[in-house]
């Protein structure tokens, strides 16, 4: 059984300050959940402070982008031992963010993906079409080719280990969200690509779906046998909201 995992991408928002005040009043809503995993992935600057209020809770923490060496003349960057120091189990990756403004590629992803895994962390890596790529029906020849790409020569135990996160570019902050039918049809394709690489480690990766996933909507959507948990943007910002995914099945 893969075990639900719901996770909120910050993005860039938040002071430390305000990014503890939330963190400390999803602590005590949420502090009764044991049926999923929680994962809340604030700036690289309130990471620290966040881990602190987080410490012995149900929360875990992850950061939203690292950089695959592990140190050196590489100004601006973060390394994965760093991220891993400020007290992250997780870490996105290839979000469509990054590959659209900061030039990602499927190579990058597996780099990061690589330096992230030898640092200890679970990466969750990003994937999805956009707009265009869709209404071209290439949407599953796009999904294949970030996941050979993006994933190319984990071990099945580290295939295992790490989380996909479909994400539709054209649902993400829109308010446009996949039906619970178009976002189990990639998900079934990943798991089946998935398969091809890896075998059984198809089986137990959990692959989220993001993209405008709010209270209203993730009851259906997690209902889909091959949808495990939410990547979730602006519905994470808030801790009643955000709470109210956590508890989508109560
Ligand atoms: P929204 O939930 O705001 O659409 O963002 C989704 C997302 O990009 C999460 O990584």
């Amino acid at each position: 059984m893969r075990k639900p995992l719901m996770a909120g991408n910050w993005k860039m928002n938040k002071t430390v300050a305000e990014a503890v005040s939330v963190v400390k009043a999803l602590k005590s809503s949420i502090a009764d959940v044991t049926d999923v995993e929680v994962l809340i992935c604030p700036t690289f600057t309130a990471l620290y402070a966040v881990n602190n209020e987080v410490k012995g809770s149900n929360i875990n923490i992850g950061a939203q982008n690292l950089f695959w060496e592990p140190k050196g003349a590489f100004t601006g960057e973060i390394s994965p031992t760093m991220v891993k120091d400020t007290g992250c189990s997780y870490v996105l990756i290839g979000h469509s963010e990054r590959r659209q403004y900061f030039n990602e590629t499927d190579e990058t992803v597996n780099k990061k993906t690589k330096a992230a895994l030898v640092a200890g962390l679970i990466p969750v890596i990003c994937i999805g079409e956009t707009l265009k790529e869709r209404e071209q029906n290439i949407t599953f020849k796009v999904i294949e080719k970030q996941i050979k790409e993006g994933l190319a020569g984990l071990t099945p135990q580290q295939a295992e280990t790490i989380v996909i996160a479909y994400e539709p570019v054209w649902a993400i902050g829109t308010g446009k969200t996949a039906t619970p039918d178009q976002a189990q049809e990639v998900h079934a394709f990943t798991r089946k690509v998935y398969s091809q690489m890896y075998g059984d480690a198809s089986q137990k990766v959990r692959i989220l779906y993001g993209g405008s996933v709010n209270p209203t909507n993730v009851s259906d959507l997690m209902k889909q046998p091959d949808i495990d948990g939410g990547l979730v943007g602006g519905a994470s910002l808030e801790a009643e909201s955000f709470t109210k995914l956590v508890k989508y099945s109560k």
